[in-house]
């Protein structure tokens, strides 16, 4: 599998005089799921934009399925664009909403019904072809918003945070779905979110985008367990992060010595999973729990500022207060190679 199936090259965007995305350089292979994922603002909607032609671009390439794009109009590039809003039509059916882009196509009679029909099948709507789309719920009618990109059978589908407005329950259902789709259907597909835990149920790669460009590429277990920078990591979770200086820990709290070797690397990263409390070599205070049903969560003021623990609920717990012996573990530590 060639990475260059979708391929941006220094792209940068602007609105006006204010750079959005600065130089932004990426490669995507034919049939992967990517996920965007990045803080508000950092140029996710702004990138998939133009990539879908409906932004000028300041500077840089774009090539699909080896032909450039930078400049072809939206309507000729074959891409599919999902909003979180689906912009469905009210008046339409579900089937009708489906076959819209396609009769634009010219399509008709068998053989729009047979698209369309496909369309709904795939992501399970056949039964609802007949209703109206205000008749549905959330899920289905982001099903169809879904279903109405597919029929055009696009060289890339793109979706903007796409499950962000349906509720928990709805959410976990789509993502299955979403995955499901785009695995049967073989289309390469970006998506945007800003939930780390979506992405990494979903994508085959994730790129962590902030400020305008870049700040990590990587499988899901990669971003999880081997985030690069101090800004990834605390993006995943990796609550304590620690500068390395000589043999010592540091943070703008303060400095320990884990009187133990340190990895070449400019900090490490724990999980409040991954700091033990009752052992080891370090003393810190309760400054705060909370019972989170399997686990309890620990806020504790150190010399390095305050840590953050979570131990099983079933061990005993520590009152407010208590002083409590605890570790910074390198072995199950991220090493970071940049901080910031
Ligand atoms: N129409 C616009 N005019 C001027 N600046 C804009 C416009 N749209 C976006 N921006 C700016 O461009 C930058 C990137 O915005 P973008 O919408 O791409 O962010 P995003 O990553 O999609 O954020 P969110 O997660 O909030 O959707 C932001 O600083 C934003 O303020
Ligand atoms: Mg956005």
């Amino acid at each position: 599998m060639s990475d260059a199936y979708l391929v941006l090259e220094g792209l940068t965007l602007a609105y006006g005089k204010t750079v959005a995305v600065d130089r932004l350089s990426l490669s995507i292979a034919a049939g992967e799921l990517v996920a965007l994922l990045g803080p508000s603002g950092c140029g996710k909607t702004t990138t998939m934009r133009a990539i879908a032609g409906l932004m000028p671009v300041a500077g840089g390439r774009i090539t699909l399925d080896g032909r450039e794009i930078t400049r072809v109009p939206a309507n000729r590039r074959e891409i599919g664009l999902v909003f979180q809003s689906y912009a469905l039509f009210p008046h339409l059916t579900v089937f009708d909403n489906v076959a819209f882009g396609l009769k634009l196509h010219g399509l008709s009679g068998t053989a729009l019904r047979t698209r369309v029909e496909e369309g709904l099948t795939t992501v399970g709507l056949s039964d609802f072809a007949g209703r109206k789309t205000p008749d549905l719920s959330g899920g289905q009618q982001q099903r169809v918003a879904l279903a109405r990109s597919l029929v055009m059978q696009p060289k890339l589908l793109m979706l903007d945070e796409p499950l962000s407005n349906l509720d928990a329950r709805l959410r976990l259902e789509m993502r299955t779905e979403l995955q499901r789709v785009q695995k049967e259907s073989g289309v390469t597909m970006i998506f945007v979110t800003h939930d780390q835990v979506e992405a990494l149920a979903l994508a085959d790669r994730i790129v962590v985008m902030r400020g305008g460009g870049i700040e990590q590429i990587g499988t899901p277990e990669d971003i999880y367990n081997r985030p690069a920078s101090a800004f990834v990591a605390d993006f995943v979770g990796f609550e304590n992060i620690a500068r390395i200086k000589g043999d010592r820990l540091a943070t703008d709290a303060g400095e320990i010595a884990p009187g133990r070797p340190l990895p070449d690397a400019a900090g490490l990263a724990w999980r409040p999973r991954a700091v033990p409390l009752g052992t080891g070599p370090l003393q810190g205070r309760v400054r705060g729990v909370s019972f989170a049903g399997s686990s309890r969560e620990y806020v504790l003021e150190t010399p390095l500022g305050t840590i953050k623990a979570e131990t099983d609920a079933a061990l005993p717990a520590y009152p407010l207060g208590a002083e409590v012996a605890f570790d910074l573990p390198v072995d199950s530590a991220a090493p970071l190679q940049v901080l910031g």
